[in-house]
């Protein structure tokens, strides 16, 4: 797939990087390509180029939002015609929201009108985003939300694609704020509780 990813920080780049190597057509699309974080990109990440968001959406299938939640409300204009395009979300508004939505997701549906908006690769950190896979586990779960089931697969797909377990459907829209608040539970646990960035979730059942 020909996948835009814009912003080229920490998550950014560790998508691009393991999307890139699964074999996907990937591009940054960037506000900066001289910006200290898409400089160290460039270093991080072989083989994916960097040019405007307009560009890079240009001729993207997929666009994965990895930029601070409140970003997404300057950057829609410049996204294009999205509605044939699968939009990921993986920003958290944590400890800011593009106001007045209670979430990026919830800026993009609304403002875009598209219904092919999805949540992922927000719920862990991105260490975890550039090696899913745990000594003794084939990779680690990944977690997407949204009313879109086709754009659900898609991410699904992707997850897949970087070395993820499962991509569990976390449900519609209406769980889209729940995943947010999974995404502060692994922060919790990791950062508050001190146990560390080099842990993660997996969903056992029986
Ligand atoms: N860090 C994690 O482990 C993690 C895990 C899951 C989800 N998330 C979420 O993912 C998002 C990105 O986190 P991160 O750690 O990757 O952040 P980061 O390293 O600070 O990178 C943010 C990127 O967004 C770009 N950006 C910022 N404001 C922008 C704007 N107005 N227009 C265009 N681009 C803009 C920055 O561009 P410049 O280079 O020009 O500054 C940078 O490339 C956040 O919403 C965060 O909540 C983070």
């Amino acid at each position: 797939m020909n996948i835009a990813i814009i912003g080229s920080g920490n998550v950014g780049s560790a998508l691009a990087s393991g999307l890139h190597k699964a074999g996907h057509t990937v591009s940054f699309g960037v506000r900066n390509p001289a910006s200290a974080k898409s400089e160290k990109a460039a270093t991080l990440v072989t083989g994916v180029g960097f040019s405007t968001v307009r560009e890079a959406c240009a001729g993207a299938d997929v666009i994965i939002l990895t930029t601070p939640p409140e970003a997404v409300l300057a950057l829609v204009p410049e996204l294009g015609d999205v509605k044939k395009k699968v939009l990921i979300d993986a920003t958290n508004s944590i400890r800011t929201r593009p106001e007045p939505y209670a979430t990026a997701f919830h800026a993009l549906k609304a403002i875009t009108q598209s219904e092919k908006v999805v949540k992922c690769f927000n719920s862990t950190g991105f260490e975890n985003m550039a090696n899913p896979v745990y000594p003794g586990f084939s990779g680690i779960d990944m977690f997407c939300a949204g009313n879109d089931a086709e754009s659900k697969k898609v991410a699904q797909q992707l997850a897949a694609d970087i070395g993820f377990g499962s991509c569990w459907d976390f449900g519609g829209d209406d769980k889209v704020e729940l995943l947010e608040k999974f995404a502060l539970s692994w922060i919790n646990l990791a950062i508050m509780q001190g146990h560390g960035r080099n842990l993660a979730f997996r969903v056992v059942k029986r």
